[in-house]
Formats: structure tokens, C-alpha cells, sequence
């Protein structure tokens, strides 16, 4: 496998073509971002640590019969990808109170959320990507019914399968956000899983050990990610 041209810069990886048409590489930086981009920052070492920590989730969902767009780890901070047709819309399970939830609701951060909660996003950053519905996604034919609702079934499978994971290392899975793509047809999980893109907390302190760290300036961010990916099972040395 070759890789060649850079297709895209985003906020937080780039994307580059192969000489497989099917295949992408995914390259992790330190880049840093949150608020829709207004803060960027570099963190040492978070490209490698969100890498393997994506590489050890995605093959974890894999085996758990989900199928995602990740094939191999190709170094500290690349990994081969298929190729997806990405779809803009972004499915985030809660299974705790937090964030947009609390300021949008008012209910108090950390209430328990019974059963799970679904939502969709735009992936649209000038728009801040707005909640939007189903009715809206097949209008806009940003994803069809059906598409829909696998995208939901597979993003419950994947907190049954995490949620569990994460409690063996005494960490509550809070939330997180899921991208999926089409690849010849097949709805498949994309984009990355990570610190980046979840909530995580302490179970017993509830201490935030995610990229709330970075939002709120918390401090010691990568090394949160890094004890996270100690107490599942990843070693980044
Ligand atoms: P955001 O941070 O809101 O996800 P971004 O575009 O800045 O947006 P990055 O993670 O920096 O995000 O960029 C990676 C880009 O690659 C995203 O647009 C993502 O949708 C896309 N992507 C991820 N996996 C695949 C894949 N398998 N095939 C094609 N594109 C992919
Ligand atoms: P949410 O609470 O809606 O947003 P905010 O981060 O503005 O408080 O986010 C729920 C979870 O989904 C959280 O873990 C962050 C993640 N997420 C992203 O990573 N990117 C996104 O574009 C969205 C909408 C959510």
C-alpha cells in the first residue's frame, strides 16, 4: 500500500488517498480543537494516544460483529481506512447528563438517563452543527430511513459493548459521537472513537478524564486520555 495525495485537512486529522481506491490512510495530529474550531491548540503526543486508542476501540467493536471502516494501524499516528461516502449527520448516545443536554434542558449534570437518549447533529461547522431530526434527514436527503435507523441500532450495539468495556476500567461512558459511511452499500461506523469524541468520567470521583479536560481548561488532557487508555488496556509505549 502507497500513500499519496493529502484529500483533506480537517480539524483534527488528514485524510490521504492510497493506490487502493478503496483504502485511506488516517493521519492523527496533536492538533486540538473545540467550539467549533475558535480554540486550537497542539497537544503533545494526542495524535498518537487518540491513534492506538481509536485502533483498540474499532477492533473491539469489529469483533463484536460491527462493521467499521478500520483496517489496520500503520504507525504512532496513521491507520488504514476504507474509503467511505461519508454521511453528514452525527448520532450521539447519552447515557448521562452533560454538555449540550444540560445547557439545552436544564437538568442537572450527571442525571442518569434511562433509557439512553438518541440524537442527531448536522455535520455542518458554520452552522455549529444544529440538532436536526429524521424527518429533516430525509428531506434534505442527507440519509434515508433506513440508513437511519441502522445507524441507530449500530450506535446502541456500540454502548452496550463500551459501556461495559469502560466500567471494567471504573469509567463511566457519559456520551460519545458516532460517524458513519457507506462503503459498496453497507452502512459502516467511520471517523474515529475517542477521548475527542466522548465523555468519559471517573466512576467514583466523576472526575472528567475527556475532552471536556481541554473545553473547560482543565489541565493534564492528554494524560487523562492516557490513564483511560491504561485502564482498558492500551499501552503506548
Ligand atoms: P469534525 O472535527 O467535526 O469531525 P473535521 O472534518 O474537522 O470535523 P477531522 O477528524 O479533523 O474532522 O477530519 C477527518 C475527516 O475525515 C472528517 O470529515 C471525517 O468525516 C472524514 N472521515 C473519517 N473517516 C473516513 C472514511 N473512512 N472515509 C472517508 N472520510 C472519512
Ligand atoms: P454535546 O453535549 O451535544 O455537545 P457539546 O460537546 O457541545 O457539549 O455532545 C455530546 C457528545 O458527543 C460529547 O461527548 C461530544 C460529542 N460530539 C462531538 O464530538 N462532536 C460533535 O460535533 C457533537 C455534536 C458531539
Amino acid at each position: 500500500m502507497e500513500k499519496r495525495q493529502e484529500l483533506y485537512a480537517g480539524k483534527a486529522k488528514s485524510v490521504y488517498a492510497t493506490d487502493d481506491p478503496d483504502l485511506l490512510v488516517l493521519h492523527f495530529r496533536d492538533d486540538t480543537s473545540a467550539f467549533d474550531g475558535e480554540r486550537m491548540e497542539s497537544l503533545a503526543r494526542k495524535g498518537m494516544v487518540n491513534n492506538r486508542f481509536n485502533a483498540f476501540i474499532m477492533e473491539r467493536l469489529q469483533a463484536a460483529g460491527i462493521p467499521t471502516h478500520f483496517v489496520k494501524r500503520l504507525s504512532d499516528t496513521e491507520s488504514l481506512v476504507k474509503k467511505l461516502e461519508m454521511i453528514p449527520v452525527e448520532c450521539v448516545v447519552r447515557n448521562l447528563a452533560a454538555g449540550g443536554l444540560v445547557r439545552r434542558l436544564g437538568v442537572e449534570e450527571g442525571k442518569e438517563l434511562v433509557p439512553p437518549t438518541f440524537e442527531l447533529f448536522l455535520k455542518n461547522d458554520a452552522l455549529h452543527d444544529p440538532m436536526i431530526n429524521e424527518s429533516l434527514a430525509e428531506t434534505f436527503g442527507w440519509a434515508t430511513p433506513e440508513q437511519l435507523a441502522e445507524m441507530k441500532a449500530l450506535t446502541f450495539r456500540v454502548n452496550e459493548v463500551l459501556k461495559q468495556l469502560f466500567a471494567d476500567g471504573g469509567l463511566l461512558l457519559v456520551d460519545y459521537k458516532l460517524e458513519f459511511g457507506l462503503f459498496k452499500g453497507q452502512i459502516v461506523l467511520g471517523d474515529e472513537f475517542s477521548p475527542d469524541g466522548c465523555r468519559l468520567w471517573d466512576a467514583e470521583t466523576r472526575n472528567k478524564m475527556d475532552k471536556d479536560r481541554f473545553r473547560q481548561g482543565l489541565g493534564g488532557v492528554i494524560e487523562a486520555y492516557e490513564e483511560v487508555g491504561r485502564r482498558i488496556g492500551i499501552g503506548f509505549d
